[in-house]
């Protein structure tokens, strides 16, 4: 577990998306941390990138975190400029001025830069191979961001879920509390992440790298996956929901039924295996999120205590 920190000691902490889910969480999170600057999309509006750049100028922040994006992955393939705009090109700008003033720009990326193909968990050395025009976006989110040669931080993540937003485990409840059956895909598998273990991570490691626990920035600044412990398919992960869902449902449980991906057409494909290793995390900043389970089971005590909607 990381140590207290002093307090304040990020100073001005600039946080774009936190609407989101990990933004709401990053929120939560760095509370304390410095002060915090979360212009919303009216003052931050990612499908003009160059404009992100005056922002920034403006705000002069120490740090900046970015979960905003474009995330509506099935949409995408019909937008696909503005899914360029916002998971690409405002990354960029971000990491241009992030460099500029010498500053960290902490990111965040998926697991479907990979094609799924790979039957053993995915590294980040592996070749990207995005199926969808979101997983390509998000790709060259990363690309530039890498190119613009400052300080950062890219957290690879998955099925990102949590007591707010659009997310699997509310679109469960919901449709639990409505139908007696619901049938879901068995052929991806991937590994559900709460926002909460992500921002507490997040949290964590910006504290120990701003904090000098990891050497020079040099040591440190890359591209890490960042999940929780463990492996399921959609439907084993509806099935652990239906399993601890109780009184958040308003009548018995449904019926899970498996699927296969060829059973639910959706305009973008999604990798079979999208399954990360957490290894260079863990290695490099001695960081582990909880397992899967866990981390549903405290997502769940979290709704029941501020209400299912
Ligand atoms: N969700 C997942 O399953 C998943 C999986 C893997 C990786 N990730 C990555 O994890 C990160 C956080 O995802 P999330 O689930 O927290 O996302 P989210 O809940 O969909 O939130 C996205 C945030 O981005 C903002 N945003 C979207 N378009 C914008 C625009 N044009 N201008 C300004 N702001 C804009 C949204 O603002 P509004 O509230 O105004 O819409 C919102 O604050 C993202 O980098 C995502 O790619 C997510």
């Amino acid at each position: 577990m990381a140590e207290p920190s002093p307090p304040h000691q990020h100073g001005r902490i600039l946080i774009l998306g936190a609407t989101g889910q990990v933004g709401r969480e990053l929120v939560r999170s760095f509370a304390g941390a410095g002060e915090l600057l979360c212009p919303g999309r009216g003052q931050a509006d990612f499908a003009s990138p160059e404009s992100l750049r005056n922002l920034v100028r403006s705000i002069e922040p120490d740090l900046i975190l970015n979960p905003a994006a474009y995330t509506a992955v099935d949409r995408a393939e019909s937008e696909r400029d503005l899914a360029y705009a916002v998971n690409a090109r405002a990354p960029g700008v971000l990491a241009e001025e992030a460099a500029r003033r010498n500053i960290l720009l902490v990111h965040y990326s998926t697991d479907y830069v990979f094609d799924g193909a790979k039957t053993s968990p995915w590294v980040e050395t592996d070749e990207p191979a995005p199926l969808n025009v979101y997983g390509s976006s998000k790709l060259a989110g990363e690309e530039a961001i890498q190119q613009a040669g400052g300080q950062y931080l890219i957290f690879r993540t998955s099925w990102v879920y949590g007591a707010h937003g659009h997310n699997f485990l509310r679109t469960m409840l919901r449709l639990g509390s409505e139908r007696d059956q619901l049938r879901i895909v068995n052929d991806q598998t991937g590994m559900p992440t709460t926002s909460i273990e992500l921002a507490n991570a997040t949290r964590a490691i910006v504290d120990g790298a701003r904090g000098g626990r990891f050497g020079p920035a040099e040591k440190w600044t890359g591209l890490y996956h960042m999940t929780c412990g463990g492996s399921t398919t959609w439907y084993g992960f509806a099935r652990a929901i239906f399993a601890r869902a109780g009184a958040l449902l308003p009548k018995p449980a449904p019926e899970v039924l498996p699927i296969t991906s060829a059973d639910y057409a959706t305009p973008a494909k999604r990798p079979g295996n999208s399954v990360l290793s957490n290894q260079k995390l863990q290695s490099r900043f001695g960081f582990a999120l909880a397992h899967w389970e866990q981390a549903l089971d405290d997502a769940l005590s979290l709704i029941r205590s501020i209400g299912a909607n």
